[in-house]
């Protein structure tokens, strides 16, 4: 098999109080590859990658990088090893136009003053990278289209030029154009060598587009999949319960992968 995953979860646990959200969890994300994270409401999804990316860390289990053990206990150690996350309700201020939401809290400064000219360049110029273009970069972010919006979400999240990306649901709210659009750009980031980890809840978004699923249910593994040789009934009963797939992990898959 080639180089190892660029991201490897054995055996991680997370608990809030008494309640264990998540059990043992395995997971791989390789560069170059789509896993689609799986499960019903209240599976965990969104919890692991809070795990991953440092805003909520694991109580236990190992997390590896590139082979490599590591810890991730706050979003620093996750941004430092090359992990960028969107979250569920993308965290933009809507007040602020384009350029203001890239660079929130690492503005670019010449002689101590906000360098407006180099940030709105730097933004064009990833924008313009990222397939769709924002139409009006000083306009208000609350005055975008939600595929917009995620665009700039996403867009903010590749400025530190990241190697893993974990996206949380990002078609939920968007409309049939607009969800080409966000697949469409998640394409074309694997393709430039990214890991991405993505969350949906549509099982054609997951067949279109991933490589791997990895199902989730009642906050532990119920199913790994190679998406290309998976139907989407094996995988939805998987996420319903209707099989309970004895969890293995990556490790002894890794042929079939
Ligand atoms: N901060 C918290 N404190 C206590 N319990 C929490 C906390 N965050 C999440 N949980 C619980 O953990 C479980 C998993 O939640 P999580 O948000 O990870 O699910 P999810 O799979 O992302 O669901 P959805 O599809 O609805 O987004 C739920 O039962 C939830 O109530
Ligand atoms: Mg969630």
């Amino acid at each position: 098999m080639s180089a190892a995953p660029l991201l490897s979860l054995h055996g991680v646990c997370k608990r809030y109080g008494a309640v264990e959200v998540l059990i043992d969890i395995d997971l791989e994300i390789r560069a170059g590859q789509v896993v689609a994270l799986l499960g019903d409401n209240g599976a965990g999804k969104s919890t692991l990658i809070k795990v991953i990316s440092g805003v909520t860390p694991a109580d236990r289990g190992e997390i590896r990088w590139e082979g490599r053990p590591v810890h991730i206990r706050r979003p620093s150690d996750a941004r430092e090893l090359g992990i960028a996350t969107v979250f569920q309700d993308l965290a933009l201020c809507g007040n602020l136009d384009v350029v203001g939401n890239l660079f929130l809290g690492r503005e670019i400064r010449r002689f101590g003053f906000l360098d407006e000219m180099e940030m709105e360049r730097r933004t064009v110029q990833l924008l313009e990278r990222l397939t769709r273009g924002v139409p009006e970069l000083r306009a208000p972010v609350v005055a975008l289209s939600s595929g917009q919006r995620q665009t700039v979400a996403i867009a903010r999240s590749l400025l530190g030029g990241p190697r893993l990306l974990l996206l949380d649901e990002p078609t939920a709210a968007l409309g049939l154009q607009q969800t080409t659009e966000v697949l469409d750009l998640v394409d074309e980031l694997r393709d430039r060598g990214l890991g991405v980890l993505l969350i949906s809840h549509n099982m054609g978004d997951v067949k279109a587009l991933a490589d791997r699923a990895v199902v989730l249910r009642l906050g532990r593994n119920n199913g790994f999949f190679d998406v290309n040789t998976v139907s989407q009934e094996q995988i939805i009963s998987s996420i319903t319960g209707a099989t309970e797939n004895e969890p293995r992990r990556p490790a002894h898959q890794e042929a079939a992968w």
